[in-house]
């Protein structure tokens, strides 16, 4: 079924949990890196589609400060993956910019050298920002925003007063984005395993059971159509929204 999609409403930012993948490649008996292998193939899909749909930013969780202290092959196989799986014609092809965020420092050289290589080469791109998060946490992250702010305290350049909301935010790793609309997990779990906490205040939040290498174009859609049908309200009253709409439209 083809779920009709209000072009007008795209969200601007969507998240993705992209979980399942060692559990797709278990039920087929395969090894749990055939997983990733597939797991990387609908990274790619779900780009593209992202791309047409008119989506602004996109942001997957691929690899979490945690994720380290998974067994050496599984790590080596997805930082190898990234390296040997993902082609720079995808977002040239695409006009779609590669930014990452997390920590740079603890990767493999040859991660890096990729990782830095997409983010030049795509920086002239004008359409979709797909943010890859890479050894990234968000509480890694505010405590990295914490320090900075303590660092330029002790330095006499920051007052008390100077820390605010949007202080915050331009400091964290996302700083050149807006929070996520839209947060989709995928593989079954209803958590958000430490994954833009603070950007998530008021997101939507979509959860399925499907594994992440079977969550193709159709449900993408249909968590989006869903999406549609939520009210945001940050806070007001349902007639407050409502109103505040009549006025806009
Ligand atoms: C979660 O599934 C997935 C990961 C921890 C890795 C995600 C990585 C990819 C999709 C491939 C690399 C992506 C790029 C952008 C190159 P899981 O292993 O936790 O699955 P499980 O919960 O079934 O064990």
């Amino acid at each position: 079924m083809k779920y009709e999609l209000n072009k007008a409403q795209i969200p601007t930012h969507v998240a993705i949990i992209m979980d399942g993948n060692g559990r797709w490649a278990t039920q087929r008996g395969l090894p749990r890196t055939a997983g990733h292998v597939e797991g990387v193939a609908n990274v790619k899909h779900i780009t593209e589609v992202c791309s047409n749909l008119g989506v602004k930013y996109l942001t997957l969780y691929t690899f979490s400060t945690e994720n380290w202290n998974r067994p050496q092959d599984e790590v080596m196989a997805i930082m190898n993956l990234l390296v040997d799986n993902m082609d720079l014609s995808l977002f040239m092809d695409n006009n779609v910019r590669f930014r990452m965020i997390g920590g740079v420092e603890r990767l493999p050289e040859k991660v890096q050298e990729v990782v830095l290589d997409f983010e030049e080469k795509t920086a002239g791109n004008t359409g979709m920002t797909a943010v890859v998060a890479l050894n990234y946490s968000s509480r890694w992250e505010i405590t990295e925003t914490m320090k900075q702010a303590v660092k330029q305290a002790a330095e006499g350049q920051l007052k008390p007063e100077d820390i605010t909301e949007s202080y915050i935010c331009s400091h964290l790793q996302t700083h050149f984005m807006p929070d996520p609309d839209l947060l989709i997990r995928t593989g079954g779990e209803l958590r958000i395993s430490n994954y833009l906490l603070w950007q998530c205040a008021y997101s939507e939040f979509y959860f399925c059971d499907t594994y992440w290498p079977d969550f193709h174009e159709e449900e993408l859609y249909q968590a989006i159509a869903t999406y549609q049908q939520r009210q945001r309200r940050f806070g007001l009253t349902e007639a407050q929204v409502e109103n505040a709409n009549k006025t806009e439209n």
